[in-house]
Parts: C-alpha cells; sequence; structure tokens
C-alpha cells in the first residue's frame, strides 16, 4: 500500500515536471506543497524557494484578497482562464492564463491548485506584428490599388446562379459603409469574398486589415484590437489597435462567435459610434472603419449556442450573405476543378486535359467538407503525381482513394459528413415529433425538448413545410 502510494506520487511528479503550464499547489493554511519547474521559471524564483512557505511570504506583492489561490480557498469557488501580467523579480514582464481550482480530498477542502499557462512569446509576437503593419501603414497611391487585397469579387468564380446573385448583390453593396455578416463553412470563398467587396469598395486604396479572433486569449484580442496606453499595467506601452491601423479601411473579423461575449459588447460600441478607445486609456479617438463579420456557423446556430450576443448579430445582420457549401452547388464542382487544372498546368508547366469520368463522378457524389479550398488541394496534389493526359483515380489523395474503393460510389454524398448525417438525423426526429402532433409546433417542441423558437429557426434553415396532407416537404 505504501509503496503504491509511493509510486503514484513520483509519478505524478514526473508528468508535472513534464507538462508545459506552470503548477502551484498551497494547502488550506496558503503553504505550497507543490511548485514546478516552470512555475519557478515564471516567477524567476528556485523551487526551493517557495516549497514549504506561505505564498504571501514568497510573494509580498499580493495580499489575501489579489492571490487567486488564498481566494479559492477561501470562496471554494474555481477561477478559469483569468490573465495575469507582473513583472518577476528579474524584470521579465510575464503573462499568463491561470485557472485556479480549489482540492477537495474525501469532500473536505484540502487546499488550491494554479495551472498558469504563459503566452508572453505569442503576446510579443502579435504585438510586433502591430508594429510592422504600423510601419508599412502608408496611404497608399491609386496606383498601389491592390496592394492590399490579392482577390476582387472577379476572382470568386461560378456557375452557380445564387452564387451569381449573391456576388452580384455584393457588388452593389460594397459601396455602402455598413457593417456585413458572412457566413459559410470553411473554404467556401469567404475571405476572396470579403477582399473581393473590400476591393470594390471606395475603401480599396485604404488598408484591409483581417483578424481571426479564435485561438487567441481575451486579453491579448482586446489590446490587438483596441491597443494599449502606457501604464495600462506594467511595461505597456502606446500602441494603435486594429481599428486605428485600419483607418478609412476595413476590418475582417473572422470567426467572431468566437469573440469572447465582453469583448463583443465593446466591439458593438465601436460599430454604434465609430469610437475606440485604448484599453488603459481615457481617451476616445473617432475611427472612420467598415467592419465584415464571418462565421462559418450559421448565424442561428451561433445564436442558440450562445456564442453571438443577440445586439451585435441584429447590429451586423444589416447586410448579411450565406455562402453555399460546393456540395450545394454541384455544378461548380466540374467548373472549379477545370479551373483549377488550367491554373496549375500554368504554375506547373503542364497540360492537363482535363479527368476521367470516373473522377468527375467520385467529385459530384463527394461531400467536399473543406470546400472550395479541399477541391483546389486535391487538385494540386492530383496534378503533382499524375503522368497521363487526364486525372484519374489513381492520382487521388490516399484517403479519398480509400473511399472510393470502400464502394463510396453507391452512397449519397451527404453521408460522409458528420455535420450533414446529424442534420439528417435532426431531420427525422424533428419530423417523427411533427407527425406525432400533427404539426403543432408548440407540442412538436416539447417533444424535442427544446424552445419553441428553436424548432422554429431550425424548420426554416432545413426549409420544412407541411403539406395539405399532413405530409413533410423538404424543399
Ligand atoms: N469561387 C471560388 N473561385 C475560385 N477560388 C475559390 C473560390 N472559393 C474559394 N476559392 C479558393 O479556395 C480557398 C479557400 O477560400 P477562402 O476564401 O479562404 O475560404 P474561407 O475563408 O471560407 O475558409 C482559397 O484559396 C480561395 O482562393
Ligand atoms: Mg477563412
Amino acid at each position: 500500500m505504501i509503496e503504491t502510494q509511493a509510486i503514484s506520487k513520483e509519478v505524478l511528479a514526473a508528468i508535472l515536471k513534464g507538462i508545459d503550464e506552470g503548477i502551484h499547489v498551497v494547502d488550506l493554511n496558503g503553504n505550497t506543497i507543490f511548485y514546478n519547474e516552470i512555475a519557478a521559471k515564471h516567477d524567476g524564483l528556485e523551487v526551493s524557494e517557495v516549497l514549504g512557505k506561505p505564498v504571501l511570504k514568497v510573494f509580498p506583492s499580493l495580499d489575501e484578497e489579489t492571490s487567486t489561490l488564498l481566494k479559492v480557498i477561501k470562496t471554494k469557488t474555481p477561477i478559469y482562464n483569468q490573465t495575469q501580467s507582473y513583472v518577476n523579480v528579474h524584470g521579465v514582464q510575464i503573462e499568463t492564463i491561470n485557472t485556479t481550482l480549489p482540492i477537495t480530498v474525501n469532500g473536505k477542502a484540502a487546499g488550491a491548485v494554479e495551472i498558469a499557462k504563459d503566452y508572453s512569446r505569442l503576446k510579443l509576437l502579435s504585438e510586433s506584428l502591430l508594429d510592422l503593419q504600423k510601419k508599412i501603414k502608408r496611404p497608399a497611391k491609386k496606383t498601389n490599388k491592390l496592394k492590399n487585397v490579392q482577390y476582387t469579387l472577379d476572382s470568386l468564380l461560378t456557375i452557380n446562379k445564387e452564387m451569381q446573385k449573391i456576388k452580384k448583390e455584393a457588388v452593389k453593396l460594397a459601396k455602402s459603409d455598413s457593417p456585413i455578416l458572412v457566413f459559410g463553412e470553411s473554404g467556401c470563398g469567404k475571405e476572396l469574398f470579403v477582399q473581393g467587396i473590400h476591393h470594390a469598395s471606395s475603401r480599396t486604396s485604404r488598408p484591409f486589415i483581417a483578424q481571426n479572433c479564435a485561438a487567441i486569449p481575451e486579453s491579448l484580442l482586446e489590446s490587438i484590437l483596441f491597443g494599449t496606453a502606457k501604464g495600462s499595467y506594467t511595461g505597456a506601452v502606446d500602441r494603435p489597435g486594429l481599428f486605428e491601423l485600419a483607418d478609412g479601411g476595413t476590418l475582417f473579423l473572422d470567426e467572431i462567435h468566437a469573440m469572447p461575449i465582453e469583448l463583443q459588447a465593446k466591439l458593438l460600441r465601436v460599430l454604434e459610434d465609430g469610437m475606440v478607445r485604448r484599453v488603459g486609456s481615457p481617451k476616445n479617438s473617432q475611427v472612420n472603419v467598415r467592419v465584415i463579420a464571418a462565421m462559418n456557423i450559421h448565424p442561428g446556430e451561433a445564436l442558440e449556442q450562445k456564442q453571438i450576443r443577440t445586439d451585435l448579430f441584429y447590429r451586423l445582420n444589416v447586410l448579411t450573405f450565406g455562402l453555399l457549401p460546393l456540395r450545394e452547388r454541384a455544378e461548380d464542382i466540374d467548373f472549379l476543378a477545370k479551373h483549377f487544372i488550367n491554373q496549375f498546368n500554368h504554375s506547373f508547366n503542364k497540360d492537363v486535359k482535363g479527368s476521367t469520368k470516373e473522377i468527375l463522378k467520385f467529385f459530384n457524389a463527394y461531400s467536399w467538407p473543406g470546400n472550395v479550398r479541399e477541391l483546389k488541394h486535391t487538385i494540386e496534389y492530383m496534378m503533382n503525381v499524375c503522368e497521363g493526359d487526364f486525372l484519374e483515380t489513381e492520382d487521388l489523395p490516399v484517403m479519398m482513394k480509400q473511399k472510393l474503393q470502400a464502394g463510396f460510389k453507391g452512397l449519397p454524398a451527404r453521408r460522409l459528413s458528420l455535420r450533414s448525417s446529424l442534420e439528417d438525423l435532426e431531420k427525422e426526429l424533428i419530423e417523427n415529433a411533427l407527425q406525432q402532433t400533427d404539426w403543432n409546433i408548440k407540442r412538436a417542441s416539447k417533444l424535442l425538448d427544446i424552445p419553441r423558437q428553436t424548432l422554429q429557426y431550425k424548420l426554416s434553415k432545413y426549409k420544412m413545410n407541411a403539406h395539405e396532407n399532413g405530409q413533410i416537404s423538404h424543399s
């Protein structure tokens, strides 16, 4: 018994030593009982200087209120993902994201653990990017028109009627200053479309700046967007954010639904009055920026999942474009495949004439979860390995070849996509509930255990209508 305990203690110590996060554990009295090398590195201390000592002794700048470890012991409530920014005893600026959890043993409080992830390097990197952007931001000359963007709306190739309509509409609305919301699955051309709008707008000679809102810690995203003022925290310098850098131009906020909700409130205020305030500054300054936001899920879903604030959504929803996934515009598959073959013929100095019938059949049946991006990469790969005049099944990437060999041809395309299969299942369940309740939305939503509004949204999303004979149609 004692032996296994000793071993698991060693194993635990080895694991904690090996991980990337700083770990700090204190007992109920606030004495450190575990403190790893990474935590010591953050704090600029030796493990031995901290171990066994009261936290407040080792970190005299903290008190019962400001020490998250002591606070969690007192409140017994976890604190998640709190950013901390401080200068350690060696004068090094450290930025961490901390999660602090109470520890209970056999139902009794025993102490608290803090897990700290260092993102100083990430922060430094994005700040140097901001500085760089500031340096290259010069008023562009007329001849420099296209420098900011790679694409125009003409680069968006399509023979699908609905996409052509969207393109036409975009040309018309490009001149307006209202915010725009674009949604569509990943790879279906959102960024291309947004760049195209910027190019077609009167802002074309002004900056186009794109920022992905996913995967950036909240406090960092805030200072990237709004800038920082000197002294807002130790070591902060005066630095404009993307809103100021994009002045006169377009700011593209990709994956807006990943932006923390509180930050969305701040964004809404800028959209409303065009005033930005650097983090830590009392001053507002006026900017003239057109915001275009994008997301790869349906806005209805983002609202339902509370990933986007309703008020921000309505502000952005003035001009909304939904780009179709490739599988829903089958005619574009052949058309774009041909286009990419031509394009790569040019760059690879090849003369591929087209694709075999089998390939075209496969392409049409495939679900293309990565949309046009996936098609483009597939063609690029096949052009590299192809030896004959036509792209054939031999040239397919391994994964696709396997799908083809696994009797893929007979299956309806959408079965391969998790999302579509789930949607199919969802439709089936809704259909069932509606039939059982004679299309009584209220009772059907009860049966499905979802709010009535959610059911109504799903009905319109799937375009499900009641036929006179009580049958449901999907149009
Ligand atoms: N209609 C289209 N015509 C030509 N190329 C396209 C089209 N749609 C997408 N692409 C290409 O596919 C890739 C992915 O497009 P992108 O705009 O980045 O998609 P998203 O932002 O929706 O993920 C890019 O290389 C883009 O040039
Ligand atoms: Mg994109």
